[in-house]
């Protein structure tokens, strides 16, 4: 990979707006909230272009390098990242009575889900700044794409999980080289775990939003999706929010477009889609509040929303109000059935983070809070088959004769 101009200037605290510098290591500001990284978007105005972009035709999101904050092309930890499509369902559209509905598969990329994204930026910048082992609590997703990142960068993952992580993303960490525990409660307490033993151990805190860098990997999101749609933004984006990381990332990615000239001051509405049984940011939402109440009891079949408390929850519900956005919560029956429904009619096998997105679009749609006019994208943010499904198939016993005509009457 070619070098390429580094424009970071700064870490900025989200709350107090202090400056912390570049090329050190960091976790949280002195305030205890995200810092966020800066550019001098001056500077990369003059240097870059959309159609500088359009010429780049490999490298998935490393091709907006130069909105990314690592300095040297030999710390970029890559595994062969792609632009994930954005698929039209318009099957799915005309039943519902509306003109267009997309979705983005992030299902595509290494390790089968968004997370990818975000954990290539965290190791790339511990790889830059000379980490040797790096720790983190996971719904699986990103324990998954940690332990992926981290082995390709010979650095050490230790990753601690809820004990009713899906089978596949456990066994999938172990097998690329992570240590990973289970434990017996939710993402929190696995999250006090690390911070708890990360002065012993010398680990590196990756959790969500504790350190700066995922937030610049899943920003990639917001510019990888305005690039595709022609530098046109849609008119609402469903997003399944656990920490948030890629709301938040997207709405920073659309300030730094605007600020370069490539899009203008219109943004989608950005809509933060929850579990009933786990929604914290909606119920703040919905009373006003500034910073969400953790979520008691949490409980949903998709798993990687089940976020009782969010170190960025004040950042989320920003964007939402921003935007004229909305959050919203629907229950694990709703999901597990628009799952099947969008499988059954367009083919597109969701996860169910992904079809929750979907079920909140139905509700949104139905209850005239989205318009049938309006272009809205849908994130499936992990391929579909990591997750269990419903039990298929029938026997035949192939040393007897088959009644064939049979097979469809009993299929009916
Ligand atoms: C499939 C899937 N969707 C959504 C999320 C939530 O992402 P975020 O932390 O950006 O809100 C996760 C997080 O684990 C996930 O794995």
């Amino acid at each position: 990979m070619r070098e390429f101009p580094s424009f970071t200037t700064h870490l900025e605290c989200s709350a107090t707006g202090a400056r912390y510098p570049a090329d050190v290591l960091h976790g949280l500001s002195r305030a205890g909230k995200p810092l966020l990284v800066r550019y001098d978007l001056e500077a990369m105005r003059r240097a870059i272009s959309r159609d500088e972009f359009a010429r780049r035709m490999e490298g998935g999101f490393w091709r907006y390098r130069e909105l990314l904050p690592v300095r040297r092309s030999a710390n970029v930890v890559s595994l062969g990242e792609v632009a994930t499509p954005i698929i039209p369902a318009p099957a799915i559209a005309r039943l519902h009575g509306a003109r267009e509905l997309l979705v983005k598969d992030e299902g595509r990329l290494p390790t089968g889900s968004f997370k990818a994204r975000g954990l290539a930026l965290a190791v790339s910048m511990a790889k830059e700044l000379g980490v040797r082992r790096m720790a983190m609590p996971t719904n699986g997703n990103a324990g998954a794409a940690l332990a992926a990142y981290a082995s390709r960068a010979d650095i050490e993952s230790w990753v601690f999980c809820p004990e009713d992580t899906p089978e596949i993303n456990v066994r999938e960490m172990a097998h690329a080289g992570a240590h990973v525990f289970l434990v017996n409660g939710l993402i929190n307490d696995c999250g006090r775990l690390v911070a708890e033993g990360k002065a012993t151990m010398g680990w590196f805190d990756a959790s969500t939003l504790k350190e700066p860098y995922r937030i610049e990997g899943k920003k990639t999101m917001g510019i990888e999706l305005a690039e595709q749609l022609g530098w046109r933004l849609p008119d609402v984006i469903f997003y399944p929010t656990g920490g948030g990381t890629g709301l938040i990332g997207m709405w920073k990615a659309f300030a730094e477009l605007e600020a370069l000239g490539f899009i203008d001051s219109g943004r989608p509405r950005m809509v933060a889609v929850q579990a009933a049984g786990c929604a914290p940011v909606v119920r703040a939402w919905q009373e006003g509040r500034e910073h969400a109440e953790p979520w008691s009891n949490a409980h949903t079949i998709a798993a990687g929303i089940r976020v009782p408390a969010a170190i960025g929850d004040f950042l989320i519900l920003r964007a939402i109000r921003a935007s004229g956005g909305f959050a919203i919560a629907v229950e694990d029956e709703a999901i597990a059935e628009a799952r099947a429904e969008m499988a059954r009619i367009e083919g597109l096998l969701l996860c169910p983070e992904g079809a929750a997105t979907y079920a909140a679009w139905r509700v949104a749609l139905a209850s005239g809070r989205v318009s049938p006019h309006e272009r809205s994208l849908l994130f499936n943010c992990a391929t579909g088959l990591k997750y269990p499904l419903p039990a298929a198939g029938r026997k035949i016993d192939c040393r007897r004769p088959v009644d064939f005509a049979s097979l469809a009457v009993a299929a009916n």
